[in-house]
């Protein structure tokens, strides 16, 4: 089982890693820790690992619930939130609670939202069961639902106590679930520079498969990666953590211009692929980069669909994102692996033109 140490101001957890590990619960201190523990299960996760989470409820202390949570963008809602919040109140759980988390991205951010405010915050474990969850979304401690048609802008930043990476979930990873996450593991590879991006474009095949060690080394370089920024840059304020969002401002906005019918992963590669492009209209990345990356980028094409899109809408709806001032579009844009620009700002046509150059390879 490997270990990585997140440490932020004030406060440090630990992210296991590894493969049958959650059977293994016993193992870790957390679980002897509380006396009560209030379950927010990803209903997909439970019907594919209903034996395995049942043991682990079965063996928990006395006092704990158990809350079926569906996830899909829709349900990242105020409406579920409350439907949390009320069983937590009804259930007489308290400020001596565990909440444990188990599921993709959706289900740890609203979760971890439900923590961050019920009885002014108490103590959550993050077990992601999703490849986007494991090498992203569970570590960093941004939280959040949607509102306003606006993805994630209410929130809050709450780190958990412990983030439990059994790779055994990903078994049953659906095909689509698997792009997903290789949407935010390119991320990672960008930012991380070129030896990271030639191992991901190397082992590509074998991450696919599920090869274990392959699977455990890019999660923990991926891990590591967040933890150092977040360290740096808990709560967004001195930029570098925005470099996270490389691509983001863009996917956001497709996914809510596409009504949700591509996810969150798939528009980060779409978002990713319209960054490259709007980086290199700016003459920060030049031809020889752009056609390095792309590939990769665009090799899943035709597992993403992108609908009639309306790039008006969709430069109207990148004006709404949060890492925005003055009304200005800030974007993340690339000059070469390794190196982000961040706050930079574009001309309307430049973005435009970012847009119909990125969009034009998923179209269907
Ligand atoms: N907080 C952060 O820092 C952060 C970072 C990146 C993304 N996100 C958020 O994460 C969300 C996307 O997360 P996601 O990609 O995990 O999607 P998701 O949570 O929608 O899960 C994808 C699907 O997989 C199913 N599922 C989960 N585990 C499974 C398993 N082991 N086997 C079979 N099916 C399983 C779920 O039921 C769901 O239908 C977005 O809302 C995004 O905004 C947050």
């Amino acid at each position: 089982m490997r270990k990585i140490e997140i440490k932020v101001p004030g406060n440090s957890y630990p992210v296991f890693i590894g493969s049958n590990i959650f059977n293994r619960f016993h193992e870790f201190k957390i679980f002897r820790k509380y006396k009560s523990y209030f379950l927010i299960v990803d209903k997909g996760a439970y019907d594919n690992h209903t034996e395995l989470i049942n043991d682990f409820y079965n063996q928990l202390s006395e006092k704990k619930y158990l809350h079926l949570f569906e996830a899909n963008e829709k349900n990242k809602s105020f409406e579920e939130l409350k439907k949390i919040l009320s069983l937590l109140i009804k259930n007489n759980f308290g400020r001596d609670t565990l909440l444990v988390s188990i599921g993709g991205g959706i289900t740890g951010d609203i979760s971890a939202f439900a923590a961050s405010i019920f009885s002014r915050g108490i103590k959550y474990i993050q077990v992601p069961t999703t490849l986007l969850a494991m090498v992203d979304s569970s570590v960093g401690g941004k939280t959040g639902i949607n509102f306003a048609n606006t993805k994630n802008i209410v929130g809050t930043f709450y780190q958990p106590e412990q983030v439990l990476i059994d790779t055994v979930f990903l078994k049953t990873l659906p095909r689509v679930e698997q792009i997903c996450g290789l949407g935010e593991i390119i991320k990672y590879a960008l930012l991380i520079g070129d030896d990271f991006w030639g191992f991901v474009k190397h082992n590509l095949q074998m991450l696919l498969d599920m090869d274990k060690k392959i699977i455990e080394d890019v999660i923990q370089r991926c891990v590591q990666f967040k933890g150092d920024v977040v360290m740096n840059d808990e709560k967004e304020v001195t930029g570098l953590r925005k470099i996270l969002n490389l691509g983001h401002t863009f996917a956001h906005a497709i996914e809510i211009e596409q009504k949700h019918s591509i996810k969150h992963g798939q528009a980060v590669i779409v978002g990713i692929t319209c960054a490259l492009h709007l980086s290199n209209k700016l003459h920060l990345l030049n031809d020889i980069g752009l056609e390095k990356y792309l590939p990769l980028l665009i090799k899943f094409n035709d597992e993403i669909k992108i609908q009639n899109f309306n790039s008006r809408k969709l430069y109207q709806l990148m004006k709404r994102d949060k890492k925005n001032r003055n009304e200005e579009i800030k974007f993340v844009l690339l000059q070469r692996a390794g190196q982000i620009a961040i706050d930079v700002e574009a001309e309307k046509e430049d973005v435009m033109y970012a847009l119909e150059n990125g969009l034009q390879y998923f179209k269907v």
